[in-house]
């Protein structure tokens, strides 16, 4: 979705007009397209030309657990719509996991569990450069699917920028403001994790922030995927869906929470005692 925005956030304006139609020829979807164009640029007949291409090729919000127990990680699995992981240190240490060597069997354990092309973002624990472009390395050697999640702090850029020129993906962590995500953008992480439970948790709108991103990485042009972190229940998991994240990564009881509905329940209890009737 957020590919889209970008798109339009690029609106060119032609030389000469051309017809509306050709916003469907561009294959966006037109109806949502003719209404965000701004009123005047519609009635002057501008339409949009140059299509983002990626808008195409990653326009589907993504799932991810954040937990670090393997049953959970199972369960979301076998419910078939599972993309990915994150954990961290809190996720590991809940689960018992301590030790370098267990820390990376875990690791392991999890990406053969979510199987191919299922990103599990593993973070570091070293706070300096060094430390974590080393760590980093060990860690996306240990499996294709892992993820470096790197801190938000100086030397975690510093970190991610180094990532990036290397082709090892990232994930910052550890995100509260518009202008931390500009800057883990611009070091080019794969993944943007700003934290919407923990804001809320202030007092302040963690959802605008999600939306502040949206709306920053679309006119800037950053690639960066919006993961949003911290998520505590399903509709935060519905809000940030709204607000255009890449990606919301949530607890299974987040996701399993999607399928309540009392409604559901009673019309299906309708339709097997109607059944059995016949
Ligand atoms: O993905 C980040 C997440 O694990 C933090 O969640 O609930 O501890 O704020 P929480």
């Amino acid at each position: 979705m957020r590919k889209a925005l970008c798109f339009m956030g690029k609106i060119s304006r032609p030389p000469v007009k051309i017809p509306r139609l050709a916003v469907y020829l561009c294959g966006v979807p037109g109806d949502q397209l003719l209404q965000n164009l701004p009123r005047a640029e519609m009635q002057q007949g501008y339409v949009v030309v140059a299509v983002c291409p990626a808008y195409f090729k990653n326009s589907i919000m993504l799932f991810f657990v954040d937990t670090a127990n393997l049953d959970h990680i199972r369960e979301a699995a076998e419910l078939g719509i599972l993309d990915g992981v994150t954990t961290n240190p809190s996720l590991m240490a809940k689960e018992g996991i301590t030790g370098e060597k267990e820390v990376l069997k875990h690791y392991r354990s999890i990406c053969e569990i979510v199987g191919k092309d299922r990103d599990v973002s593993a973070e570091v624990i070293s706070t300096d450069f060094n430390g974590m472009v080393a760590e980093g390395k060990k860690l996306a050697e240990l499996h294709e699917n892992i993820v470096v999640k790197v801190p938000m702090i100086r030397e975690g850029v510093k970190a991610i920028a180094h990532f990036t020129e290397l082709g090892i993906r990232t994930n910052c962590t550890l995100v509260f403001s518009a202008g931390q995500a500009i800057l883990a953008a611009k070091a080019g992480a794969s993944y943007v994790s700003p934290f919407i439970g923990r804001i809320d948790d202030t007092g302040w709108d963690g959802m605008k922030l999600i939306k502040d991103i949206f709306e920053i990485y679309g006119t800037a042009g950053f690639e960066t995927a919006i993961l949003a972190a911290s998520i505590r229940n399903p509709l935060h998991i519905v809000q940030a869906a709204k607000a255009g994240a890449d990606v919301v990564t949530c607890p299974l009881s987040a996701i399993l929470g999607l399928f309540n509905h009392p409604l559901t329940d009673i019309g299906l209890e309708k339709f097997l005692a109607d059944y059995k009737k016949g």
